[in-house]
C-alpha cells in the first residue's frame, strides 16, 4: 500500500469520524459517509447504504444512477450474498460473476461490506467503480472501519418501521 493512499484513508477516516460523532440521525450519518466517500474518490462511481429489513436489503442514501435494486433478499445478488455472508466481498469483473445484479452498464467492479453490531447484520457499505478491479485491500480496510463507525448509529432492524 502507498504511503499516499494511507494518509488519504487516515484523513478520510479522520473526516468521517468527525462528521457522525454526535450526530444522533441515522440519517444525516448515512448521507454524511456516502457524500465523503463519492466526494473523495474518483474510482467511486456509484455509493449507496442499504438497511436489513425483515430478510430484505433496502436502499437507503445513495449518490450515483438510480438502482433499479432498491429492495434485495438476503442471498440474492453480491449485496444478499455479502449480508448472508457477513462478510466483505470484493468483485474484480462484475460481468464474470453470476451472483451480480446490474445497476449500470458502466459497472465493472463493486466492494460490498457489511455494517454489523453484536455479530448482527444491519445494512451494508455498497460501492461501484466503472474501473475493472478498483477496489483492493486498502478500500476494504477504509470501508470496514467506516461501517464499524456507522454501526452505532443506525437502528437495529426491530426498531424500524416495516
Ligand atoms: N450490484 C448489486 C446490486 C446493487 S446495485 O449495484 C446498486 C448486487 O449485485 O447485489
Amino acid at each position: 500500500m502507498s504511503g499516499a493512499i494511507v494518509v488519504q484513508h487516515a484523513q478520510t477516516l479522520k473526516k468521517i469520524n468527525d462528521l457522525i460523532t454526535g450526530e444522533t440521525d441515522a440519517t444525516r450519518a448515512m448521507e454524511g459517509v456516502v457524500r465523503t466517500l463519492e466526494g473523495t474518490f474518483p474510482d467511486y462511481s456509484w455509493v449507496g447504504i442499504y438497511l436489513l429489513h425483515g430478510n430484505e436489503l433496502v436502499l437507503g442514501p445513495f449518490i450515483g444512477k438510480p438502482s433499479p435494486h432498491t429492495r434485495i433478499p438476503v442471498g440474492r445478488g453480491i449485496c444478499g450474498a455479502a449480508a448472508a455472508e457477513k462478510a466483505t466481498i470484493i468483485v474484480d469483473d462484475v460481468n464474470a460473476d453470476s451472483r451480480y445484479l446490474a445497476c449500470s452498464t458502466d459497472t465493472r467492479s463493486e466492494i460490498v461490506v457489511p455494517i454489523m453490531l453484536d455479530g448482527k447484520i444491519l445494512g451494508e457499505i455498497d460501492i461501484d467503480s466503472d474501473r475493472p478491479a478498483a477496489f483492493g485491500a486498502e478500500d476494504r480496510d477504509l470501508l470496514e472501519r467506516v461501517a464499524a463507525l456507522l454501526a452505532p448509529k443506525l437502528p437495529t432492524s426491530a426498531n424500524r418501521e416495516p
